[in-house]
C-alpha cells in the first residue's frame, strides 16, 4: 500500500462504472452497492459505459491481465477509484476492501489517495462447520457465507455426515435421511422420553446454496465420512456395518470417538461410490473430503467378514485396511477429476500423493505431508478448534472448556520453517473449525465463529507482521457491521471481567479486561454507572475497586475514545454476590476432557457449568470458612453420553454413600477425609439446576482451600456443579 496526497470525496453523488465487457465487474459493483446500502444506508448509481465522463466522483471496475487468481489493485486518487483484476474473484475481493475504507454509518468520507497492490498469501482460507452434530437452517449457511466472504474467507468446509447424523439428501439412498438424519437426545436417567430432532438439506436446498456460494467467491468442500463416524449411515442401513450379527444400531446421541465402522465388502464399495456421485453431481468442488480420522480399527480386527476380505486382499496390518480403504475411494475420486482431502490419519505408507492431508493433530500431520509430497490444509487443534470458549467470562456459551482466545487465533504462525521453500508450496492454506457437539443454535456458533473468523482470515490472507493492537481497533468498525447483518459475534475480547468479594462497607467490587485486550497500547477505558442508565463515554471511568450495598445495579462497558467496544456488562448485587462462586470461577481439580456444558437441554437461558467429564471436582481457593459455618450448593445432573473408549475406565466415579450420591466437601487437598457430605438424592431425575439442603462445616477459621467433588454410584448421570457458597 502507497499512500498518495490528496483525497477522493466518497458521498451518495458517487457513481460506480463496470463496463460491460468486463466480465465479473458489473457483479463486484452490485455487491459493492449493496454492502454500502447496508451499512451506510448510501444508494450508489450504477452504470455500464462511459458514455457521459463527466462525473467527478467515479468508481470503476476494470479487467486487467497480469494479476494473480485472487489478487487486485485498487487506486485512490482525488477524483476517480479503479479496481482493476485479472479475474471476477479479484474484482470481487477488491470491492470488499473498497467497502471497508469507509466507517460504517457515514454517508460521506474522505479516503485518502492510495494505491493498494494485494493477493492472498494462501488459497485455501477456511472455515469447517459440522451439520452433523447439530443441525442448521439453509438460510444460516448461506449467512455464513455471506459473512465468510467479507472476510476474504473462500473455503467452507461442510461436515455433512457423522454418527450423530446425516444430513444430505441422497436420492438413491432415501433412509440415509429419513433414518440417518434424526436421533433422540440423552437425557438423564429417569428423564421422559425425549422427541427425536435433527434435519437434512435436500439437493434442491444443496443447489441453491451451492450456486449462492459461487457469487461470494466461496468455494464448498463436503465431507462424507468414512470408514469411522459413520453410525448414522450403518443405521439407516445396517449392512454397511463391520459387526457380524449386531442388532440394528440407532443414529447416535454420544459424543466421542464411536467404535462402529464401515465394512470392507464390495456393496459398501458400490454404496460409497453412488453417494459420492450424487455428491459429485452437487458439489463442483475440485476437493471431496472423505474424513478418516479417529477409525479405531477393533471392529474390523473382530469382524470374521473383514479379517476375510483382508486375508484375500493379502493385508494383515489394520492401518494398511484403511489405505486401501481410502485409496480406493481416492481414485475413484480421481478418475472424475476429483481429489480426496482426509484427515490426517490418512497419511500411511501406500497414500497416493495426490490426496490433501488435513493436519488436526497440531500441524505435524501438515509437516509429514509436505515432505512427502502431499499438499495440505493446517487445521490444528487445539488452535484452531473453535468450539473452545474464547475466555473465561460467564457469558461464554457452552464448548470446550480450555480457552481459545481470539489472541491465540491471531497469533497462530502457519509458516513451518522446517520445510523448504518447495515442501511450503504443498501448505495450501489454513482452516478453523466449528465442531458442534455443545454448539446447538445458529447465534451460539456466531458467537463461537466470530471475531476468531476475522482473526484467522488476516494470518491467512496477509503476510504484513501482525499488530494485535492495530488489529483490536480494527475490530470495532466490524463489529459494526456485525451488528448491521445481525450476527451474534463475541465481544469477549473487550468484556468486563468481575470480582466480588465481602468489603468492610458492603461488596468490594474489582472491574478489568481480560490482560490480553492491551489497554496501554490501545487506550481503552471502562465507565460505569450506577443508576441503571446505559454506560456512555462521559460516563463514570472506573479506577478503583468499588464498595457498594446488596441491591446496587452497576452498569459497565470497555470504551476507546467515544466508541463502545463491549456490550454493556448489568449486575445487580445480592446478599449472595461476595460468596458465591460459580463453576467457571473454579478450577478444575484436574486436566481431563473440560466441558462447559448446559445445565438443561430445554432451557437456554441458564448459565452454562465447567466440568471435567473425567473428574467432576473443583477448587475453590482461598476461601474464608470464618464468614460461616452453612455450606451450600447448587447443582445439576447430566447425561453421561461420551463415548471415551478405554479411557472410560479412568472416570473418576468415587465412593457413594447413598443411592443418588453426594457432593463432598475436603479442605485443604481432595485427598483429607471429607468434611461434609450433601445427599443429591434432592437433585437426582429433575433436569436443570437444584440448590442441595445446606450442611454445616465444622468450625474453622481463616483462609483454605475447598476441594468439591461428586461421588455418585454410576457414570449416568454425570454430576456438575453451578456454584458453592459459604455463610453464616
Ligand atoms: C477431528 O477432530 N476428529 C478431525
Amino acid at each position: 500500500m502507497k499512500l498518495d496526497t490528496g483525497s477522493f470525496e466518497l458521498s451518495v453523488d458517487t457513481i460506480i462504472e463496470a463496463p460491460r465487457a468486463s466480465r465479473g465487474a458489473a457483479d463486484a459493483a452490485r455487491y459493492l452497492a449493496e454492502l454500502w446500502r447496508r451499512t451506510n444506508g448510501m444508494m450508489l448509481a450504477l452504470r455500464s459505459s462511459s458514455a457521459d465522463a463527466s462525473t467527478d466522483s467515479l468508481i470503476r471496475f476494470e479487467r486487467h491481465p497480469g494479476y494473480g487468481p485472487e489478487a487486485y489493485r485498487l487506486e485512490v486518487a482525488p477524483h476517480r477509484i479503479i479496481v482493476s483484476a485479472s479475474t471476477a474473484t479479484g474484482l470481487f475481493y477488491g470491492a470488499i476492501t473498497l467497502w471497508q475504507l469507509m466507517p460504517p454509518g457515514a454517508k460521506r468520507a474522505a479516503i485518502a489517495a492510495q494505491t493498494i497492490n494485494d493477493e492472498p498469501r494462501y488459497a485455501w482460507r477456511g472455515l469447517m462447520l459440522d451439520s452433523a452434530r447439530h443441525f442448521q437452517s439453509p438460510a444460516f449457511i448461506r449467512s455464513m457465507i455471506d459473512w465468510m466472504a467479507w472476510h476474504k474467507l473462500n473455503e467452507l468446509h461442510w461436515h455433512l455426515t457423522d454418527d450423530q447424523g446425516w444430513r444430505l439428501q441422497i436420492r438413491k439412498y432415501p433412509k440415509l435421511t429419513s433414518v440417518g438424519a434424526w436421533r433422540l437426545p440423552a437425557t438423564i436417567p429417569g428423564a421422559p422420553n425425549p422427541q427425536p430432532y435433527g434435519g437434512f438439506y435436500t439437493q434442491a436446498q444443496v443447489r441453491s446454496i451451492v450456486a449462492f456460494a459461487s457469487t461470494r467467491h466461496v468455494r464448498i468442500v463436503p465431507e462424507i465420512e468414512m470408514p469411522g463416524h459413520a453410525q448414522a449411515a450403518i443405521a439407516a442401513y445396517p449392512g454397511l456395518g463391520a459387526v457380524d450379527g449386531h442388532p440394528p444400531l440407532p443414529v447416535s446421541a454420544r459424543w466421542g470417538v464411536h467404535s462402529h465402522l464401515f465394512n470392507l465388502e464390495p456393496g459398501t464399495f458400490e454404496f460409497l461410490k453412488n453417494v459420492l456421485n450424487e455428491v459429485m453431481e452437487l458439489f463442483p468442488s475440485r476437493y471431496i473430503h472423505i474424513g478418516g480420522d479417529e477409525a479405531v480399527k477393533d471392529e474390523w480386527i473382530a469382524s470374521h467378514a473383514v479379517q476375510a476380505r483382508a486375508r484375500q486382499l493379502g493385508i494383515t496390518d489394520p492401518n494398511a485396511l484403511q489405505t486401501y480403504f481410502t485409496q480406493t475411494l481416492s481414485r475413484y475420486l480421481s478418475a472424475k477429476g476429483r481429489r480426496a482431502v482426509g484427515w490426517d490419519e490418512i497419511l500411511q505408507p501406500g497414500l497416493g500423493s495426490d490426496a490433501v492431508i488435513m493436519s488436526w493433530h497440531g500441524t505435524s500431520g501438515a509437516h509429514a505431508a509436505a515432505i512427502k509430497g502431499n499438499d495440505t490444509v493446517l487445521a490444528p487443534d487445539p488452535t484452531l478448534y473453535l468450539d473452545h470458549r474464547q475466555s473465561a467470562l460467564p457469558d461464554e456459551p457452552p464448548g470446550r472448556l480450555a480457552i481459545i482466545s481470539l489472541k491465540n487465533v491471531y497469533d497462530f504462525e502457519p509458516a513451518d520453517p522446517g520445510l523448504s521453500p518447495a515442501q511450503q508450496r504443498h501448505v495450501l492454506g489454513i482452516e478453523a473449525q466449528l465442531w458442534t457437539e455443545h454448539i446447538q443454535s445458529e447465534a451460539r456458533i456466531e458467537w463461537m465463529a466470530l471475531p476468531r473468523a476475522a482473526a484467522l482470515a488476516e494470518v491467512a490472507w496477509s503476510s504484513a507482521p501482525r499488530n494485535w493492537p492495530d488489529f483490536l481497533e480494527r475490530l470495532l468498525p466490524m463489529f459494526v457491521r456485525y451488528r448491521v447483518y445481525g450476527l451474534d459475534y463475541a465481544d469477549s475480547a473487550f468484556g468486563i471481567r468481575h470480582e466480588f468479594a465481602g468489603g468492610e462497607h458492603g461488596i468490594r467490587v474489582t472491574l478489568g479486561n481480560l490482560a490480553e485486550l492491551d489497554q496501554a497500547a490501545l487506550g481503552t477505558q471502562i465507565h460505569y454507572t450506577l443508576d441503571g442508565r446505559e454506560p456512555r463515554a462521559d460516563s463514570a471511568h472506573y479506577a478503583q475497586p468499588l464498595e457498594l450495598e446488596a441491591g446496587a445495579e452497576i452498569s459497565a462497558a470497555t470504551f476507546l475514545g467515544s466508541q463502545q467496544a463491549s456490550r454493556t456488562w448489568r449486575v445487580r448485587l445480592d446478599e449472595h454476590s461476595g460468596s458465591r462462586r460459580f463453576s467457571t470461577e473454579l478450577e478444575p481439580c484436574g486436566n481431563g476432557v473440560g466441558l462447559l456444558l448446559e445445565p438443561d437441554r430445554a432451557r437456554r437461558d441458564a448459565a452454562p457449568l465447567a466440568v471435567d467429564i473425567m473428574n467432576p471436582c473443583w477448587i475453590d481457593r482461598a476461601v474464608d470458612l470464618t464468614r460461616g459455618p452453612q455450606f451450600s450448593a447448587a447443582v445439576a445432573p447430566l447425561p453421561f453420553n461420551y463415548e471415551l473408549g478405554a479411557d472410560t475406565a479412568h472416570i473418576r466415579i468415587g465412593d457413594s454413600r447413598t443411592p443418588a450420591g453426594e457432593l463432598e466437601v475436603h479442605v485443604d487437598g481432595c485427598e483429607t477425609p471429607a468434611v461434609a457430605a450433601l445427599p443429591l438424592a434432592a437433585a437426582a431425575g429433575r433436569p436443570g439446576v437444584s440448590i442441595l439442603p445446606a450442611a454445616k462445616l465444622p468450625a474453622l477459621t481463616g483462609r483454605h482451600d475447598l476441594c468439591l467433588r461428586f461421588a455418585r454410584p454410576h457414570l449416568d448421570p454425570l454430576w456438575a456443579l453451578d456454584w458453592a457458597q459459604i455463610g453464616e
